[in-house]
Order: structure tokens, then C-alpha cells, then sequence
């Protein structure tokens, strides 16, 4: 039996064992999807004798992402990230990469599959390591202007030194101005998530047929997404995004490209709006 764990702290409210689970189920495959919460001291020994744990690879999650980079042989694409989520075996080696860049696209392309013609630019919000990602996956896809709209403006301003000057760093109070006509709007901050302010802004200036997606995936459909949708935008949600993001992993571990459902979409959404 091939296992995997997830490892963060705290990590037990995760979805990626339901997600991972499911999967492993569909296709047949002997596997193991575990949680392991390791407190902070543990974490470099943890990952350090992975193998003799128990595992064949795994994922982490908040707030050892920057600390897996530096325990493991790390891909160009997570660190360019500048944080890495997925780890696996390869000749013997413990190497890590991220994949959020591509479960975000992934959750974008689902909803909205021409968003890339109908735009050059988008504004993300937040500067943290989820907006990192997203800028990277942006940027890959061709954007030419990616304003970065975060409360310490001086991390918008290192990701624009640390990604060149298609990132133009911005501040609340011009956010108004830059939604006007926008057609793609990302929140990667935690703005809007069950038990944290919310995030309010008026979209209604954005342009016709824009794309708006959140991170956060509790709840299911924040304020944003849900005003989104009225005004006739396409939304994709932070379940999309944990779901696309768990592909890469999951064939690295289990050599199967698993498939994105709705079924599956329907089974994490149930678990998230029972909780
Ligand atoms: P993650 O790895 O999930 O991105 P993070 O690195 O802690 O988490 O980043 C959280 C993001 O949400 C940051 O952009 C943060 O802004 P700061 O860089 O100014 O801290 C943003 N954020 C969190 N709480 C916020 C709040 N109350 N108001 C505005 N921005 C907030």
C-alpha cells in the first residue's frame, strides 16, 4: 500500500483526505491518504525521514510551505513561488514543487475557458503565499498587468522586484478606480472567510462577462462570489482551486492523472455547507 499524508498544523479540518480518498476509491489504487499535525519543532525531522514514517510523498499546508522548500530539492516552479505544497520520491530524492499555481488556473479554465482572450490584465487581492502562486499562474498564462492590491503595500512592492514590472503594486483606497471595466478579479486574501472580516467592495463597475474567483472555500460561496454571480460574472471558488491543485500531486504519488467531477464537487461541497 502506497501513503501520503498531509502535514500542516492545524490540518485536521482539511478536505484533501476526502478529496485524495475519493480518488484513490474510483481508480482502485492500494493507497493511503493520512493527516499528520506536527508541531513546529518536529517539522524539519518530520520531513527529513519521510520515508521511514511511513510515506511515499505528501502535502503541506499552513504554515510550513516556505519550510518545505528549504528541507527538500524544490522544482524551479515552487521556487519561483517561493513555497512548495507537494512532495515526492524521485530516485530516491525528496523533491517538492506547488501546484496552487496550476489548481488555480485549473478552476479558472472550468469556469470561464476563453478568461485568457477576453483579458490582459487582472487585480489580485492579497500578497501572501496564496497570492504568489496565482500571480505566477497569471503571469504564465501571458497577463501583461497584474495590480496587486495589498494592506502592507511594501509586499506588493517586493512581489513587482520579485516578478517584474507587469506586477504594479496598489493600495485600497485605488481599488475602486482599477475595478472599473476590470474583467478578472482574484481574492487570495483570507477577507470574507468564515470568522474573518469581511471583504467589501462594490464590483458592479467591473466590465460585462468578467471573471471573478476566491480562495477561500468557507464558505462555499463568499459575499464576493455571491454578488458576482447576481451581477451575471463567471465565479470560481477556493473549492475548485483545492481540487485542481490535488492533480498533480495525486499523479506524482499514484501514477494516475485523476479527474476533476462534479460528483466529486458535490461530495467535498456537501461536507464543507454540513460542517
Ligand atoms: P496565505 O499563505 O494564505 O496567502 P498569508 O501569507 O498570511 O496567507 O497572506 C494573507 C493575505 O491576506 C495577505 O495579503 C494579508 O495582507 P498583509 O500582507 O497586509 O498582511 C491579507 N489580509 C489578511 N487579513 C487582512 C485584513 N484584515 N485586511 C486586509 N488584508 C488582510
Amino acid at each position: 500500500m502506497i501513503c501520503v499524508c498531509l502535514i500542516g498544523y492545524p490540518a485536521k479540518h482539511s478536505r484533501s483526505p476526502m478529496l485524495h480518498s475519493y480518488w484513490l476509491k474510483r481508480y482502485g489504487i492500494d493507497g493511503d491518504y493520512r493527516v499528520e499535525e506536527i508541531a513546529h519543532d518536529d517539522f524539519p525531522e518530520f520531513v527529513a525521514h519521510l520515508r521511514e514514517h511511513g510515506y511515499a510523498g505528501a502535502n503541506i499546508t499552513m504554515p510550513y510551505k516556505q519550510a518545505a522548500l528549504e528541507l527538500t530539492q524544490a522544482d524551479e516552479l515552487a521556487q519561483a513561488i517561493g513555497a512548495a505544497n507537494t512532495l515526492w520520491f524521485e530516485n530516491g530524492v525528496l523533491r517538492s514543487t506547488n501546484t496552487d499555481a496550476e489548481g488555480f488556473l485549473g478552476s479558472l479554465d472550468a469556469v470561464a475557458p476563453d478568461w485568457e482572450r477576453s483579458t490582459d490584465s487582472a487585480i489580485v487581492l492579497g500578497a501572501g503565499g496564496a497570492g504568489r502562486a496565482v500571480i505566477y499562474g497569471l503571469l504564465e498564462r501571458g497577463l501583461k498587468t497584474i495590480h496587486v492590491v495589498n494592506r502592507t503595500f511594501e509586499k506588493a512592492q517586493a512581489l513587482s522586484d520579485r516578478f517584474g514590472s507587469a506586477i504594479v503594486p496598489a493600495s485600497w483606497d485605488d481599488l475602486p478606480g482599477l475595478l472599473k471595466d476590470a474583467r478578472l478579479l482574484v481574492n487570495s486574501t483570507s477577507l470574507g472567510m468564515q470568522a474573518q472580516p469581511p471583504l467589501d467592495i462594490d464590483i458592479s463597475v467591473m466590465a460585462d462577462g468578467a471573471v471573478v474567483a476566491d480562495i477561500v472555500y468557507v464558505p462555499l460561496k463568499t459575499p464576493l462570489l455571491a454578488t458576482a454571480e447576481a451581477q451575471g460574472f463567471a465565479i470560481a471558488n477556493g473549492l475548485d482551486m483545492l481540487l485542481h491543485q490535488g492533480v498533480r500531486g495525486f499523479e506524482l504519488w499514484f501514477e494516475k492523472k485523476p479527474e476533476v467531477t462534479s460528483e466529486l464537487y458535490n461530495l467535498l461541497a456537501t461536507d464543507i455547507l454540513r460542517a
